[in-house]
């Protein structure tokens, strides 16, 4: 069933548990988010990137609407890592039931005025908003960011930043890496542990894929109540049509695309055991 974010996160925190936000990019991508969600009777989120959405327009939007509507588990729908107006105002008219502003590239003072205007924005369409303050390193899609260029996310302006954009929900970061950690990831929990003393919405963890168990439990414990994953995903749907275009045998299409979900279902269901909202839809 269909259900919004903001409903979603709060029974994550109600309940102790966190939402897998798995980033799709087509049917595929689909079909393996929420069959692995039903599989495991768990909620989850389809999330896309601005650069999905410019692909795959409201249609894409649609297509993951409808399939959370005839999902057996609540599912929601959300644009990721979005620095832009047009992008974000054509996310809520094609439906989704929130978005992620993404100003984190920009000075302090500009990622808050930005983001508080397309809180507004999607307030006033009933729909809930995801920021960051900080900035989050590494590779996704069309979004690249220098190891020199990240941030960690600083406590106090957290305050700040919450209270004058009342935004619904805030993504840190405390040594988080989008795409490959290539030496072992470490996390600032003292860090995390602050922002989650002073500020009570629901805090977001970017960057999972590669995070090892401990990791995601303590994270979970300190507050976090959605996780986002694509990378693990993707590299899984990539490789399983690479082996199955360089085997021997002659290549149906739709196996394919069904091999590949299948494969993507493992790993999906692999994280909503790790996020512990396997058993909780
Ligand atoms: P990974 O690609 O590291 O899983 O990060 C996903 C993400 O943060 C999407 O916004
Ligand atoms: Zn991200
Ligand atoms: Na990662």
């Amino acid at each position: 069933m269909l259900i919004s974010t903001k409903t979603l996160l709060e029974i994550a925190t109600a309940k102790s548990f966190a939402v897998g936000a798995f980033n799709i990019y087509n049917l595929e991508g689909v079909k393996a988010v929420v069959q692995a969600a039903e599989m495991s009777e768990s909620p989850a989120m389809l999330q896309m990137h601005p650069a999905s959405l410019r692909y795959g327009g409201s249609g894409l939007v649609a297509m993951c609407t409808e399939a959370a509507k005839s999902a057996q588990v609540p599912m929601s729908v959300q644009l990721d890592h979005s620095e832009s107006e047009s992008a974000i105002a054509f996310a809520l008219e094609a439906g989704m039931s929130s978005i992620m502003a993404d100003g984190s590239s920009m000075p302090f003072q500009e990622n808050l005025e930005f983001t508080r205007k397309m809180t507004e924005l999607a307030h006033a369409k009933g729909a809930a908003v995801e920021a960051e303050i900080g900035r989050i390193s590494g590779s996704e899609d069309s979004l690249t960011v220098t190891e020199k260029e990240a941030k960690m996310t600083d406590p106090q302006q957290a305050v700040e930043f919450v209270a004058a954009t009342k935004v619904d929900a805030l993504a840190v970061t405390i040594g988080n890496v989008h795409g490959k950690y290539y030496s072992k990831p470490k996390l600032d929990f003292d860090r995390l542990a602050k922002v989650r003393k002073l500020i009570d919405i629901p805090l977001v963890l970017h960057g999972a894929s590669g995070l090892p168990a401990d990791m995601i439990h303590r994270s979970i414990d300190l507050g976090i109540c959605k996780f986002n994953v694509n990378t693990e995903v993707r590299a899984t749907y990539m490789e399983s049509v690479k082996t199955i275009f360089t085997g021997e045998r002659s290549v149906d299409l739709l196996e394919t695309m069904s091999t590949a979900v299948v494969a993507m279902q493992a790993v999906i269901c692999t994280k909503l055991r790790l996020f512990g909202s396997a058993g909780k839809a």
